[in-house]
């Protein structure tokens, strides 16, 4: 069994996964954090693109269950002599691994490891498309401190057209029971968002009075995100989380981020750091979510 995309994933599902992330976190906590749940597997990290949280993330997951790892990035390796993503998940899967993780510039990679390998895969982020465990540990964030989503008001505020997290985010939210409003300029939506059962805004300002919670996305420059709007101080202008904008927000309203944060652009660092930021927990969380992912894959629990 795999975990490709959160649309794979019913209510039920997040909500299973959800709880054992809190029995793994109670793990995590504990003076020894380390369990001996998957002792004897090992865990591929195939790393494709640039990552920081997610990479650490499922390495800390894999370590405190016991499993071994075995990291691929693409610097220093033999890409740089032309071997393809087939030869090089095939290489790494005749060292022995029970799973792979994958991270890929294109959409759809990690359906080909699975494919190729037979392995189970978990997608880490595939281009633009889908990124499951954000979506999971940004659900699992937010149930923390709000309790049932069910007609929360959550607003993704950024560059949503080239962002994975956005559509994974928003999926989850959506099969929680939240309502979801994207705000992005019209460049950085997608296309069509007909079946994305979302509403649109055009300016923070139109929405702050209104949300329970605002997901802040950076502008993702690697994908041609930062080409379509005339300057950064025009973006802030009407799309950024200034402090004084934080300050009209509701008195329960959370604020997250999936990092990497540009501050002074979509994020004032005051708010990063201030009360209603949850970006640290979202981190500690997601390795909870993670150790959740890789025992249902690999123990056969639901996924
Ligand atoms: C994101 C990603 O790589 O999709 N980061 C993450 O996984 N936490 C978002 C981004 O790169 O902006």
């Amino acid at each position: 069994m795999s975990l490709l995309t959160i649309e794979s994933m019913t209510k039920t599902d997040i909500e299973e996964m959800m709880h054992l992330a809190v029995e793994f976190r109670q793990v995590l906590d504990r003076d020894i954090p380390k369990v001996p749940t998957l002792v004897g597997k090992t865990v591929a990290l195939l790393f494709y693109e640039a990552s920081t949280r997610t990479r650490l993330s499922f390495e800390r997951a894999a370590k405190a269950l016991s499993a071994d790892t075995l990291t691929f990035t693409p610097g220093g390796s033999s890409v740089a002599k032309g071997e393809s993503l087939k030869d090089t998940a095939l290489t790494l899967k005749a060292m022995g691994p029970d799973l792979m993780v994958v991270r890929h510039g294109a959409t759809g990679a990690p359906w080909r490891v699975a494919d190729w390998t037979g392995l189970p895969v978990v997608n880490a982020g595939d281009g633009a498309h889908q990124h499951p465990t954000q979506a999971l540990l940004d659900a699992f964030t937010l149930h923390d401190h709000v309790g049932d989503l069910a007609g929360l008001r959550t607003a993704i505020i950024g560059d949503i057209r080239h962002s994975r997290v956005a559509r994974s985010t928003t999926q989850a939210l959506l099969t929680l029971g939240a309502e979801v409003t994207l705000v992005a300029p019209t460049t950085l939506l997608p296309v069509d968002l007909s079946d994305w059962g979302v509403k649109t805004a055009d300016g923070i300002d139109e929405i702050l009075n209104d949300v329970d919670l605002l997901y802040l996305l950076r502008i993702q420059q690697e994908r041609g995100g930062g080409a379509v709007f005339p300057s950064i101080a025009e973006y802030v202008g009407r799309f950024g989380l200034t402090r004084e904008r934080a300050e009209r927000l509701a008195d329960g309203a959370h604020v997250m981020h999936p990092g990497p944060m540009n501050r002074g652009v979509e994020i004032d660092p005051d708010v990063a750091d201030g009360p209603r930021s949850l970006v640290t927990d979202q981190v500690t969380n997601g390795i909870a979510i993670r150790m959740a992912v890789l025992y249902s894959l690999l123990e056969g629990r639901s996924s």
